[in-house]
This record gives structure tokens, sequence and C-alpha cells, in this order.
């Protein structure tokens, strides 16, 4: 234990309040390690002649031994650089920011899940969508699932039952900028799905979420609720082989239970645990700062 208690784990994060980061936090003390939370916008980058450097509040930050990014989607691009910054500074994060870029854009990662022989959802994306009755042939016909490429907590996930409610949604956030997909709807899942959460090579917990009435969306923060459930292996193991996949040490992977098992629909690199922790009575802050401090003891390559 008298390694842990000099190691200075970071915990990028906007609010020191949000359950997860506190959560972090104080296993991290019980653990005899010394967590320091670091509003991500109030980290300032030098980049140049006498090495990079990162500050934060505008002092220079040195002698971190890990950092767990939590960044939220409303940061992400400024959020990759800072945590860019310090793996060149050869600070271990959990995560990179390449994994964490890769799994913000959900059809990039699910044309790296599909490269893996990993079962997902046939989707499609277009920037021509004009034939909208092909694009919705092409993921099986109605009803069909069309969804923002970086939505999040079910916001900007729709289920269109007509090809005129199709073409009005495709049409509506086309003309909006916004960048979409065509999703095959598991019908056979909704409003249900399985969320796990790898850390590491091994999922830490897992829970059935259930989509409240008249919702297809089983999303917590859409009112879903969770419980806690035993994963079967073809669950366990494609949630860890998605993770690998994409490059994540920490993540929240989402499964639809399809006919013929698992259907992974995406992955959250920075995933709140509030919900899994409630369900399933389980402590995975511990796991998540236990591997933090694991890949800081780590031989540096
Ligand atoms: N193809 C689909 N078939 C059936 N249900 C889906 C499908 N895609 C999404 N859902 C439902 O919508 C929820 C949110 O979708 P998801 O892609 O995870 O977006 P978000 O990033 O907003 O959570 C899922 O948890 C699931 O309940
Ligand atoms: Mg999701």
């Amino acid at each position: 234990m008298s390694r842990v208690r000099h190691e200075r784990l970071c915990i990028l994060s906007r609010q020191k309040s949000l359950y997860s980061t506190a959560r972090l936090v104080e296993v991290a003390e019980a653990l005899g390690a010394r967590p320091i939370v670091m509003d991500t916008l109030r980290c300032t980058m030098v980049v140049g002649p006498g090495g990079s450097k990162l500050l934060y509040r505008g002092v220079a930050v040195e002698g971190l031994s890990a950092v767990i990014p939590r960044i939220g989607t409303s940061v992400t691009a400024y959020g990759m650089q800072v945590v860019n910054q310090l793996d060149s500074m050869g600070v271990p994060v959990v995560n990179r920011a390449s994994a964490i870029a890769r799994s913000r854009d959900k059809v990039r990662c699910l044309q790296l899940l599909a490269a893996g022989n990993v079962a997902v959802p046939r989707t499609v994306m277009a920037s021509d969508t004009s034939h909208i009755v092909r694009l919705v042939e092409a993921v099986g016909g109605l009803p069909c699932v069309i969804k923002l490429l970086r939505g999040t907590q079910g916001v900007g996930v729709m289920l269109a039952t007509t090809m005129t409610e199709a073409r009005t949604i495709v049409d509506t956030f086309t003309s909006l900028g916004q960048e979409i997909c065509l999703q095959e709807f598991i019908a056979e899942s909704s409003g249900r799905d399985v969320r796990a959460l790898v850390v590491g090579d091994r999922v830490v917990g897992a829970m059935r979420r259930q989509a409240r009435a008249g919702e297809f969306r089983s999303n917590i923060h859409r009112g879903g609720e969770g419980s806690p459930m035993t994963l079967e292996p073809a669950y366990r193991e494609t949630a860890v082989k998605a993770a690998k996949l994409v490059g994540l040490d920490i993540c929240g992977v989402d499964m639809l239970e399809g006919r013929d098992g698992p259907r992974v629909m995406e992955l959250n690199s920075s995933p709140g645990f509030e919900g899994l922790e409630r369900a399933t009575k389980q402590d995975v802050a511990s796991e998540m700062v236990k591997f933090a401090l694991e890949v800081a003891a780590r031989p540096r390559s």
C-alpha cells in the first residue's frame, strides 16, 4: 500500500459534485491515493521550446500518476486536447484521446466493431438523402431508428414508423446541419437493453435497462430503470471485445438483446455510473480507481 499512498490521481471533470466524479474521489481517498479534480476548461496547454506543460488555474501541474478523463460531450474537442497534452507529457491516461474521439462518433464506432466481427445493428449513413426509401430499405425497412451521430442520453434517437416520418426527420436534421444515421430497429429488444461497464479487460458491472411505458429508449436519463443482471458469457465477451476494438480502457457498452445475441449500439467513454451502482449495489468506482493505479504502476513505454 505504500506505493498507493503517494499516487496523485487526477480526475478531469467539469464538476466535483457530479455523482461519478464525487464517487471516484471518495474511493481514491479510501484507497490511500491523493485525488485531484481538475476542471477540463480550466486547464491551459503550453507547447513549444522547453517541453509541453499543462497549467491548472495558471500553475504548472506536475507529478500526476494517472488521469481518468470524464469528458462530457459539450467539451469533447477541448477535452481531447487536454487529454492529449497529458498523454504527450507521459502521464498515463485512461482513456486515451484517440479512443474517446472514436467512441463519440456512433458510425465510426460501429465501423470498427463490424470490422472486428462484433454484431451491430445494420446502419446507414448518407450525405445524399434524396432517396429516403432506398436508405430505409437498406436498414431493413420500417420501423427504423434515426439517430444523431453525436447524440447522448437518448436525445436525438427517434423511431420512424412511416416513410413520411422518416423523410421529415431526416430532412429536419439535415437542414439543421446535423449528421445522422439510419438504423435497423431491433424490435425484440424494444424498450430494453444491456449496459455493461468494462474496466481493463473485464466487465465490472452490468444492468438491464427498461424504458418507461410508451418509450423505446431505455436510457436512465429518459426515465429508464436499471436492474441487476448476470451477463451471459456472449454478452460479457462482446462487451470486452468491443472496448478493445475501439481502444477504450474504461467504457460503458450498450447492447441490444437481439434474437441471435448481443448487438452493440454504442460505447460511452465517460460512462456515468450512478444508475449502475444504485441498481447493482456494487462499488464500480473502486474498480476504476484500482485500474488507473495499476496502469500508473506499469513501466512507461
Ligand atoms: N437500433 C435500435 N433498435 C432498438 N432500440 C434502439 C436502437 N437504437 C437505440 N435504441 C434505444 O435507444 C436508446 C438510446 O440509443 P443510443 O444509440 O444508445 O443513443 P444515446 O447515445 O443517446 O444513448 C438505447 O439505449 C435503446 O434503448
Ligand atoms: Mg446509449
